[in-house]
């Protein structure tokens, strides 16, 4: 309906270290790490195609060249699998668009916020989505296909949050919400102020921020003049935060499920709910995984 800018960038910070699975991580990178048989950064790419992104930008560090040999075509693997009489359907999704793949090295990796302005020369002068692919998001359709949806509406900058039980609320930023948009079923909200890990007596909400961004690209220049926030990075939430009352800022709330899947026990319960929702091997996981909780 309108004449805004379409989202046609999407950032993957992938340069973080992955201390939570290591020693998996030590080689391996975290991105990589398999929900069945796709690595999460084949999720996060596919919701972001889904969504009508084609410029796809890693930003990536040292050890994690073989998330970008993902995306590429392998020769040597096809023509053995073609010689074998093997369908090479499941490859598909990771050849990519020549062009399409663009890659930017976070040296030292001083944060989320850092990482995604590592990507201000890539990103131009265009509103652009951040997708964090520990955070498997899985819904129909997808989080940033509803996100975008929700864009072409009120344009901005937009954030994807869930609600969950307040007493969780401690351990993630939230929001502070101004008043509900009419449509939407009410998932569309005001944001009034973001909030890292408040305690909970504090909490402004049990909104909690999930790893999906729309944003406009002066939040370059504010990250560019940021001081250092907790842990001695540098935090988009905080970047965020302050260009709030200066544009537009909304909340999607997603109709879906959230996996993080950055922790040990969302990969596990990731693993599982999708493993079970599987018409090759649902019926099998469920067998196995009710013998063992008999013991
Ligand atoms: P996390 O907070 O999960 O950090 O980053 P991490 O380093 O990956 O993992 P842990 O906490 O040590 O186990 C969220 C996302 O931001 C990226 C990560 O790769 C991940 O996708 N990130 C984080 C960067 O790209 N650079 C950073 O400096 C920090």
């Amino acid at each position: 309906m309108s004449a805004r800018k379409p989202i046609r960038k999407a950032v993957f910070p992938v340069a973080g270290l992955g201390t939570r699975f290591l020693p998996a991580t030590k080689a391996i990178p975290k991105e990589l790490l398999p929900i069945v048989d796709r690595p999460l950064i084949q999720y996060a790419v596919d919701e972001a195609r889904e969504a009508g992104i084609d410029q796809i930008i890693f930003v990536t560090g040292r050890g994690k060249t073989a998330i970008v040999e993902h995306f590429d075509i392998a020769y040597e693997l096809e023509n053995t699998m073609v010689e074998r009489g093997k369908s090479l359907a499941v490859l598909d999704a990771t050849r990519a668009v020549p062009g399409d793949i663009i890659t930017v090295r976070q040296q030292v990796p001083l944060g989320l916020g850092h990482a995604i302005w590592c990507a201000r020369a890539i990103v131009g002068d265009e509103p652009f989505a951040i997708m964090l692919p520990d955070e498997l998001m899985v819904g129909t359709p997808g989080c940033m296909a509803q996100m975008v949806e929700a864009y072409n509406q009120v344009g901005g900058n937009l954030i994807s949050v869930l609600e969950v039980p307040i007493e969780q609320v401690p351990s993630y930023g939230v929001i502070d919400p101004g008043a509900v948009l009419e449509g939407f079923g009410g998932a569309l909200t005001e944001v009034k102020g973001l909030v890292e890990k408040p305690p909970l007596d504090q909490a402004p909400s049990n909104k909690i921020i999930s790893g999906r961004y729309i944003l406009q690209p002066e939040v370059m220049r504010t990250l560019e003049n940021q001081e250092k926030g907790a842990g001695g990075e540098i935090q988009l939430t905080d970047a965020m935060a302050r260009m709030i009352g200066t544009q537009p800022f909304h909340a999607v709330t997603f109709a879906g499920r959230r996996f993080d899947c950055g922790s040990k026990v969302g990969f596990v319960e990731a693993t599982l709910a999708l493993a079970l929702e599987r018409e090759d091997i649902g019926a099998d996981v469920r067998r196995i995984a009710e013998r063992l909780l008999r013991g």
